[in-house]
């Protein structure tokens, strides 16, 4: 199976035995069937259930997605806000850096209603922030280093959320297990430390739960690599500069903050 593939049918199987291939039945609005013990990552649940309104523009041609999309925030976001947008044109001094899951169901901009020039932003899978490494990071690393250095931001959060795909597939990472990925698992990796505490202090949780707290706790391992940045820390000492936790619950509809 590609990795092109799970993610199109946002479905991981990280373990050799659950080489679980898109086929209809995988997309249809019945739980997966969990037959074996062995770790598998069939992708949360409802899949394609979007509303029927969203149905209807999934099912429109692209393009033509994309232009009615562009009209409708034309007229009804642009064209209302044109003192906002001259001054955007001019530049922009965000006080937010947001990191998020690239999941799209948790975009920030409509979840915590950031307006156009209030949050520098970087989406991944699993809204992690890896350690400063400027070989393999180099995309990651470029995006703090603007926004601290020359955007200035004052605060940067990082923001989990609930049934994260991405989370769910290091935490049914097995020791023994090869990589069935080109990349996801190296990336998810990343919060290992989180995925090996919650194992070890929630060993009895059920394993939806312990994805719950690794979401959190994955969010403690991102601020904790924000500070390998040096521009990060010495904005931590200097004060000019907060970094803030968060975790949203699109299933409860909760947002928690924390500050470290
Ligand atoms: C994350 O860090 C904060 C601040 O240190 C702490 O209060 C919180 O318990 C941690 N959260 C998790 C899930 O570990
Ligand atoms: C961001 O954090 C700074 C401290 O670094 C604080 O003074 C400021 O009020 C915060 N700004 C916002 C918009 O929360
Ligand atoms: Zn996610």
């Amino acid at each position: 199976m590609s990795t092109a593939a799970a993610i199109s049918s946002l479905c991981f199987a990280l373990s050799k035995a659950a080489a679980v291939r898109p086929t209809v039945a995988s997309v249809l609005p019945t739980p997966p069937q969990h037959s074996s013990p062995a770790p598998r990552l069939i992708r949360n649940f409802p899949v394609f259930a979007a509303p029927s309104t969203l149905t209807a523009a999934v099912e429109m041609e692209p393009v033509e997605r994309l232009r009615s999309g562009f009209d409708y925030f034309k007229k009804e976001i642009y064209e209302k806000k044109l003192e906002l947008f001259s001054q955007l044109a001019e530049g922009q001094s965000p006080k937010f850096m947001v990191f998020a899951c690239a999941d799209s169901r948790v975009c920030p901009s409509v979840v915590l209603n950031f307006q156009p020039g209030e949050a520098f932003t970087v989406r991944n899978i699993a809204n992690m922030v890896p350690p400063y490494d400027q070989i393999k990071y180099a995309g990651v690393g470029a995006a703090i280093e603007y926004a601290v250095i020359q955007l200035k931001v004052e605060n940067i959060t990082v923001i989990g959320h609930s049934r994260c795909g991405g989370i769910k597939g290091l935490m049914s990472i097995t020791d023994d297990s090869s990589t069935s990925t080109d990349f996801i698992e190296d990336w998810v990796k990343i919060c290992t430390p989180a995925r090996d505490k919650v194992k070890k202090e929630y060993a009895s949780l059920p394993f939806a739960d312990q994805c719950t707290k690794c979401e959190k706790e994955a969010v403690n391992v991102s601020l904790e690599n924000l500070k390998t940045y040096p521009f990060v820390k010495e904005g931590l000492e200097k004060k000019t500069l907060k970094l803030i936790g968060g975790h949203y619950d699109f299933v409860k509809g909760n947002f928690e903050t924390w500050e470290i």
